[in-house]
């Protein structure tokens, strides 16, 4: 399976991170080619919601979307990791996700989704606003939903451990 894992945090050795390579991991020993975008180390602009993509098929910006995009469009799989940032994905992933919109329905259908969040709370509602707008983008672009992990209470990626989230993102990976 491709599996393209588009990531929001800038701390590359951060929560994020340790569940994103868990889930690497789990995918690469199942046989599964991931590429990975690192939204925080990468050149997104936001859209503007010109609509020129509607006639043209193209975004006025001709940024790192260009590479995403080709990876997106080919892929099986699609998987998010993010820190909660005031009850949302960061702002670094949103404006990835935004830029879909220039796919139009190229990206509608056929591929599966899942979701990695890190969060310092340790109340799961911390990252229902999140959960919430994943499961809805995910109907409307008809994707399958495999899985989510929440991993609650971690602030940093040192208080991973002992956790069963590894584990979670790690099984995430392994049976997609
Ligand atoms: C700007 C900002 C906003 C945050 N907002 C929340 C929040 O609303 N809820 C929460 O539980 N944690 C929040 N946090 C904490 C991070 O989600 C948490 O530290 C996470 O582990 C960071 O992951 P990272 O190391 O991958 O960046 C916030 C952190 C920052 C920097």
């Amino acid at each position: 399976m491709k599996i393209v894992m588009i990531t929001g945090s800038a701390h590359r050795s951060g929560t994020t991170a340790a569940l994103a390579r868990q889930f690497l991991r789990g995918a690469e020993e199942a046989g599964h080619q991931v590429y990975r975008f690192d939204a925080a180390y990468r050149n997104v602009h936001p859209c503007i919601a010109c609509e020129k993509c509607r006639d043209s098929g193209v975004c006025v910006f001709q940024d790192d979307m260009r590479e995403l995009t080709l990876r997106l469009l080919e892929a099986d799989a699609v998987i998010f990791a993010s820190p909660i940032y005031y009850y949302a994905v960061s702002a670094q992933l949103k404006t990835v996700i935004d830029r879909f919109y220039a796919s139009g329905a190229a990206l509608h259908g056929r591929k599966k989704t899942a979701l990695l969040l890190a969060m310092a709370d340790a109340d799961t509602a911390a990252a229902e606003g999140a959960l919430t707008s994943f499961r809805e983008m995910a109907k409307y672009l008809e994707w399958t939903m495999a899985g989510t992990v929440a991993a609650v209470d971690c602030a940093n990626a040192a208080a991973l451990e002992g956790t069963d989230y590894p584990r979670q993102a790690y099984d995430l990976g392994k049976n997609l």
